[in-house]
């Protein structure tokens, strides 16, 4: 009974003729959180546009056996324009419309709907603030606020945790796993000691894609794959992240 969502079958893409991902096979499933991590430029986010249905393949297919399910998406912030003029508001209000409408009409239960998403975030009085005056954990809950108003089967994050603070993480992982009891969870994140903890399983991307049905992997495993390990140690555990990533 537990039919996937969606079905990544020996896909191949890329950018002009560069290609970036090669025969990758995925299956996701309505209940699943899986953790995609790997080095800079290993196509990770190449990756969920590919789920995203925002790049052409080169090859292989992707299959919806539902039809396409609704998906809420959290862009990397290096990819959004943070002295665009739009107020928090605006930002969680065009993810109620398909496609890129910043500026969408909203009827009355709509408003509505975003004034409840925004209290639940706990970001209520920030709601009139632009964008360019938000921290970057503000910045990240407006754009997860954002991709969670429509209700999605299926949340794709591209590094929510980057420029935000150890409690902010908590909160957002607190969250992330209550939302998993409803919607499967694509986590991105160049930090695999953090997200360990509440991941399902893990997706090691470079060039193609590994998948470890675990929410643990070890360093020999990474290095094959040739993703940069360091062990850093927090409190009494060790564990392992990926080497710095040069984000911004
Ligand atoms: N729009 C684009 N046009 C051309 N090449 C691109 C484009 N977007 C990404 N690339 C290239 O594709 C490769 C994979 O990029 P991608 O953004 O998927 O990597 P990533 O794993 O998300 O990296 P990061 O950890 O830095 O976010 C890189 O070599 C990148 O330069
Ligand atoms: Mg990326």
């Amino acid at each position: 009974m537990n039919k996937p969502l969606a079905i990544l079958e020996e896909v191949s893409t890329g950018y002009l003729s560069e290609p970036v991902l090669s025969k990758v096979d995925l299956k996701v499933y309505p209940d699943d959180f899986i953790g995609v991590i790997g080095p800079n430029g290993g196509g990770k986010t190449t990756l969920a546009k590919v789920m995203l249905g925002l790049i052409p393949l080169f090859s292989g297919k992707v299959v919806f056996p539902g039809g396409r399910p609704k998906t809420g998406y959290l862009p990397q912030v290096s990819q959004i324009d943070k002295s665009f003029p739009i107020t928090v508001r605006e930002v969680v209000s065009s993810g109620l419309k398909a496609g890129n409408n910043w500026f969408p009409h909203l009827n009355k239960n709509q408003r509505k709907q975003v004034d409840a998403m925004l209290e639940e975030a706990g970001m209520s009085s920030l709601s009139s603030r632009p964008i360019g005056e938000l921290s970057g954990g503000q910045l990240q809950k407006t754009l997860l606020c954002r991709a969670l108003i429509n209700h999605p089967q299926l949340l794709i994050l591209d590094e929510p945790n980057t420029f935000v603070d150890k409690n902010f993480e908590e909160d957002l992982y607190r969250w992330l796993k209550e939302l998993n009891k409803k919607m499967a969870i694509i986590l991105i994140s160049h930090d695999i000691g953090t997200i360990s903890p509440i991941i399902k399983t893990i997706a090691c991307v470079n060039g193609t894609l590994h998948y470890h049905p675990s929410n643990q992997i070890s360093e020999e495993i990474l290095k094959v794959y040739n993703c940069p390990v360091d062990i850093i140690a927090h409190g009494p555990v060790p564990h392992r992240v990926l080497k710095e990533h040069g984000h911004e």
